[in-house]
């Protein structure tokens, strides 16, 4: 057998197994997995290094157009598919899964095709979109929407707040109810919007507006009650639904109840959630917004709960909501340097430091073995959104999607080491342990030497499958 690149003498490992083995590649896909493995047109040296399947980063925000009329007016996201890939990949993952937003009043199948223009000829690694639905009329519920899903965008995201974007619970059920008809699987922001509303008004009032109250405006309590809610919806239409961003103990036990009633409901968290706090927002001037993030982050004990959710399998995919608003005039600071907190744009960078991040905090830090990286990371991901076993894994067939770490390498995070085009990084200082030195896609080196080595637009858009969570009743079977 012939092979267009071998990977010898690493230490692969699967969301299962760790094994020491060499990989053959051809034509873009792994074709074996060996003790030893001979020839091969290039040869990488993996002795002492680890061989994982390229990242999925399923949750993530690129040139996504904003609503009009939003409190934030007019910030413009600083990473589109170009930049934002090329950083996925310098952080060592290989498919990206952003978001299509429908505006209100603007056509579904017209905005997907407007995202695919965006997209088109930009992306350095592979990219799938789940679709946002903020305006479930009955043409997108009984025409758009089920001909995009068998189109390949089989996950579905909605939310429960933001005035451009926030469905009311029976508009929720409409588009559950689709899902459910052409087993899409469904995503949802629980946040209470008019306990928010609400909030925010009164802290308004007294003044209080600086970024430190973007967090007393969605204490805990907000997400607990919409993730209850949430999951409640999803029982009544009989839908599988993943509750992005958690960022505490409370909606974690919600989520667990919705598990023991026999409910499929995936739990996501961030970097952000078990890094940061509240008190990252309560910073001299406006510094805070740059740890502004929807849900916010909490406390320590936050932290602590949604560890121990991942280490106990309650959270099953970790990604990075990656929103790039610049801390300057064209992104979180568009209203003006003393705006209220209502008007900065949600969301921090994250696509390049996820990993890192988690391999390093969880890891090397002895929370979580390399099988569960390597699952909440990128084969949950997989199978989760209809990409596996393409991608997600390293098995004969796959995707040839790999980064090869340095476990030993630390690095303390700044933003000059990073390729978004945000200026800044929440997690600036950080030490981490463990950095992706070699980034492989579908067999062709796209970095290397802390270099990249490809050209933007040879990313391909994936077709998602139908979601495993559909293909088993049996409570969280679906990994
Ligand atoms: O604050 C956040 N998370 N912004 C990004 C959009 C979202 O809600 O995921
Ligand atoms: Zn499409
Ligand atoms: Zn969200
Ligand atoms: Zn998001």
């Amino acid at each position: 057998m012939t092979f267009d690149l071998v990977i010898r003498g690493g230490t692969i490992a699967t969301a299962s197994d760790v094994t020491k083995a060499d990989l053959g590649i051809r034509e873009g896909r792994i074709v074996a997995i060996a003790d030893r493995i001979a020839g091969g047109e290039r040869v990488i040296d993996a002795t002492g290094r680890l061989v994982l399947p390229g990242g999925i980063d399923a949750h993530c925000h690129l040139d996504q157009p904003q609503a009009p009329g939003l409190a934030a007016k007019g910030a413009k996201m600083a990473d589109g598919f170009c930049s934002g890939s090329i950083s996925a990949a310098f952080g060592g993952t290989t498919t990206i899964v952003p978001f299509c937003v429908q505006h209100r009043g603007e056509s579904l199948t017209a905005a997907v095709a407007d995202y695919h223009r965006r997209a088109d000829g930009q992306s350095v690694t592979d990219y799938a979109f789940h679709l946002i639905v903020s305006d479930p009329t009955p043409a997108v519920l009984g025409q758009e929407l089920p001909a995009l899903i068998r189109r390949g965008h089989t996950s579905i995201k909605v939310y429960m707040t933001y005035d451009a974007m926030q469905l009311s619970d029976r508009q929720i059920l409409d588009v559950f109810e689709t899902a459910r008809a052409e087993k899409a699987v469904m995503l949802i922001h629980a946040e209470n919007h008019e306990i928010i509303g609400w909030l925010a008004d009164r802290l308004e009032q007294q003044g209080k507006t600086r970024p430190a109250f973007h967090a007393t405006s969605r204490p805990l309590a907000v997400e607990r009650e919409a993730t209850h809610r949430a999951v409640t919806l999803a029982e009544i239409a009989g839908v599988p639904l993943v509750i992005v961003h958690v960022s505490g103990g409370e909606p974690l036990e919600e989520i667990r109840r919705a598990r023991a009633r026999g409910h499929v409901v995936i739990a996501e968290t961030c970097p952000q959630y078990l890094l940061l706090t509240e008190a990252d927002l309560d910073m001299p001037d406006m510094l805070g917004a740059k740890a502004m993030c929807s849900p916010p982050p909490r406390d320590t004990a936050a932290q602590a709960a949604l560890w121990r959710g991942i280490e106990d399998g309650t959270i099953d995919i970790f990604n990075s909501d990656h929103a790039p608003y610049r801390f300057d005039a064209e992104g979180k600071l568009k209203a003006g340097p003393d705006a209220s907190f209502r008007a900065v744009a949600n969301g921090i960078p994250g696509l390049e430091t996820r990993l890192p991040i988690l391999f390093s905090e969880g890891v090397v830090k002895g929370r979580i073995d390399l099988s569960r990286f390597v699952a909440l990371t990128a084969t949950n991901n997989a199978k989760l959104y209809g990409l596996h076993p393409r991608k997600g894994t390293i098995a004969v067939g796959a995707d040839a999607d790999i980064a090869i770490w340095d476990p030993e390498k630390r690095v303390t995070i700044t933003n000059d080491l990073l390729h978004h085009n945000v200026d800044y990084t929440p997690f600036e200082g950080l030490e981490v342990q463990g950095w992706p030195e070699t980034v492989i896609s579908r067999g062709e080196v796209i970095i290397e030497n802390q270099e990249l080595k490809a050209r933007p637009g040879r990313g391909q858009f994936l077709e998602q499958q139908t979601s495993s969570a559909w293909r088993t009743r049996e409570i969280n079977a679906w990994i």
